[in-house]
């Protein structure tokens, strides 16, 4: 499924919007990147990657979760900084390589949407991007979970890239890289729990809270956002 964004952008150039790893990992081939939001979307860990695409036994027993940005129902409503990330310009001529390259690194059940871009700057825009996203009809979708099951999930989670955690503090500096305001509360809050579970396993067995991998999910954004307010 695509949705059209606003067309500003010549027809053989190709515009990318980065909300996650590609903010800190950027395609191969590149000549602008530019900081910006996107509009109607949320970022969450909602996606875990199939088994297929794990190797090491801490993956195949604790498979990561990828970051998708899914699209608010509901009564949800974004809060500043959930649509932020960078859109980076791909030259005509390299086009089919990157798109090459971007099917196989975001092959975990993303579906391509076509949304507007708008430059943190104002400079320019709205540019017409294409973004990878999750969607509640592909079968590795989970929807809203509670906030400390996902951090333990984390914590204990690796895949084909390293370690879940990893990904999650990666993310959190690049968000705090783009601008004062580019940072995600979901993102920081989960973080800052990720830490504290750290924290608790740096001292021994007897601080580490037992691990729970059933997510329970919550029934909107609304409520999980409830949850999700630091202890
Ligand atoms: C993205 O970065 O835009 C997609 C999700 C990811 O690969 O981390």
């Amino acid at each position: 499924m695509a949705t059209n964004g606003d067309k500003t952008a010549s027809s053989d150039e190709f515009w990318l919007f980065g909300y996650g790893s590609l903010i800190w990992k950027p395609p191969p081939h590149f000549d602008q990147r530019i900081p910006g939001w996107v509009n109607g979307y949320v970022r969450r860990f909602w996606q875990p990657r199939p088994p297929r695409h794990t190797r090491s036994p801490r993956a195949r027993r604790h498979p990561d979760r990828a970051l998708v940005l899914g699209q608010p129902g509901g009564r949800a409503r974004l809060r500043p900084g959930q649509g932020v990330g960078v859109a980076y310009r791909i030259e005509a001529d390299r086009v089919a390589e990157v798109k090459d390259y971007l099917d196989i690194r975001e092959i975990n059940g993303y579906t391509i949407h076509y949304t507007p871009f708008h430059p943190a700057d104002g400079s320019a825009g709205p540019i017409r991007t294409l973004v990878y996203i999750g969607t509640p009809d592909n079968d590795q979708f989970t929807g809203p979970q509670d906030p400390q099951a996902l951090a333990e999930h984390i914590y204990r989670s690796e895949g084909p890239s390293g370690l879940n955690r990893d990904y999650l503090l990666s993310l959190e500096k690049a968000l705090d890289g783009l601008s004062p305001e580019s940072g995600d509360t979901h993102i920081t809050d989960l973080s800052n729990r990720v830490r504290e579970i750290q924290a608790s396993d740096a001292k021994g067995p007897a601080h580490t809270e037992p691990a729970s991998h059933e997510f329970r999910k919550v029934s909107s954004i609304d409520e999980q956002e409830e949850t999700e307010k630091p202890q």
